[in-house]
């Protein structure tokens, strides 16, 4: 009866990390009660141990059995919810404070570059409303398939697993989907994909700055590796410094910096023409204390849409990016 009672009082609370109730995620494990301590033990499972999500439900629950039902004490166990990737895989986040400065070039380049590595690579498209990694991976847009047990199938190019909303889209509609949405659709990306269990990295292409998705993302990877893209525009500097600071307040690791479209390199001279400024991303660096780990050119692809070959000199640049993540994470 007293169990029956502190269930229904706790199972409509939200686990912020999957953005669903305990009761959707059929999380009770256990509920216990100490008769002699008035104190209520749980056993409660969640998305992502450590981070903002535990700290909101750990509040809620407590203001729950204690305010609500007028129990002494309360003792919650958290267990993490097995995602579907691997503990071990690392994830990095392709970020930058402006859009049309090269995140998702970026993510498609280095995803394919560290595949060419023999790395176990996946794409995660976070940026919801704009997802081009699909068309820029010159993938079919189609529907996903689901596996026997529900999940559904990422798709996989070059060796690299892709997950994008763009598969589950109407061709040519945009999107307008508001916060809660897009974080199911996020977390789903997460928890309900059948991604390979040997993923070493996962990249996930993030949307310009310091919105929504950034903490949405922050609930479901606490601590991830953030590699930040910029132009050496003066505009695209002053944002990406704000940025980055942004990722640090929230615990993630700052890996260091692209800075991308640096300069056009003319044919014939060789001379560099910086159409895009100069030196703004040392003064990046500078500022956010971080190395740059690529200069990359205003080029195009010679046979590809956007992935660069090998054997090309941007895709040597990116061949030794790949290289230096793999080193040094
Ligand atoms: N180094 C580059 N040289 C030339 N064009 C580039 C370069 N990097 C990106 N672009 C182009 O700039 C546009 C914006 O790039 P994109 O990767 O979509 O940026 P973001 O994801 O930051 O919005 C795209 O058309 C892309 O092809
Ligand atoms: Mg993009």
């Amino acid at each position: 009866m007293r169990i029956k009672q502190i269930r229904e009082a706790i199972e409509q609370l939200v686990d912020t990390s999957r953005h669903q109730t305990l009761k959707e995620l059929n999380a009770i494990k256990h509920i216990g009660i100490d008769d002699e301590k008035k104190s209520v033990i749980l056993i409660i499972t969640i998305g992502a141990i450590g981070g903002q999500a535990e700290h909101n439900l750990k509040k809620e629950l407590a203001r729950t059995i204690k305010l609500g039902l007028g129990y002494r004490g309360i003792r919650v166990q958290f267990e993490e919810e097995k995602r579907i990737i691997s503990s071990k895989t690392k994830f990095i986040l392709i970020a930058s404070g402006k859009g049309g400065v090269g995140k998702t070039t970026v993510t498609v380049n280095l995803a394919n570059a560290l595949a060419r590595l023999g790395k176990k690579v996946a794409i995660i498209d976070a940026d919801i409303h704009s997802s081009m990694v699909p068309r820029m991976m010159e993938m079919n847009i189609i529907q996903p398939d689901i596996t026997e047990q529900g999940r559904i199938r990422p798709f996989v190019k070059n060796g690299i697993e892709v997950m994008s909303t763009e598969f589950f889209s109407e061709h040519g509609k945009p999107i307008l989907w508001r916060g809660a949405l897009i974080k199911s659709m996020l977390s789903n990306f997460f928890f309900q994909v059948d991604w390979s269990p040997e993923l070493e990295y996962v990249l996930i292409d993030m949307p310009a700055g310091t919105g929504d998705t950034m903490n949405d993302i922050s609930e479901i990877i606490p601590s991830a590796l953030v590699l930040l893209v910029t132009t050496p525009h003066p505009v695209a500097i002053e944002i990406v410094i704000k940025t980055g600071m942004g990722y640090r307040e929230l615990h993630h690791e700052l890996i260091g910096i692209v800075e991308n479209m640096a300069f056009f390199e003319d044919p014939t001279t060789k001379e560099h023409h910086y159409l895009c400024g100069k030196d703004g991303g040392l003064y990046a660096a500078d500022a956010l204390q971080l190395e740059i780990l690529a200069t990359i050119p205003i080029a195009k692809p010679k046979k590809n849409f956007i992935i660069f070959d090998e054997d090309e000199v941007v895709g040597e640049i990116y061949h030794d990016l790949a290289t230096l993540i793999s080193i040094q994470n």
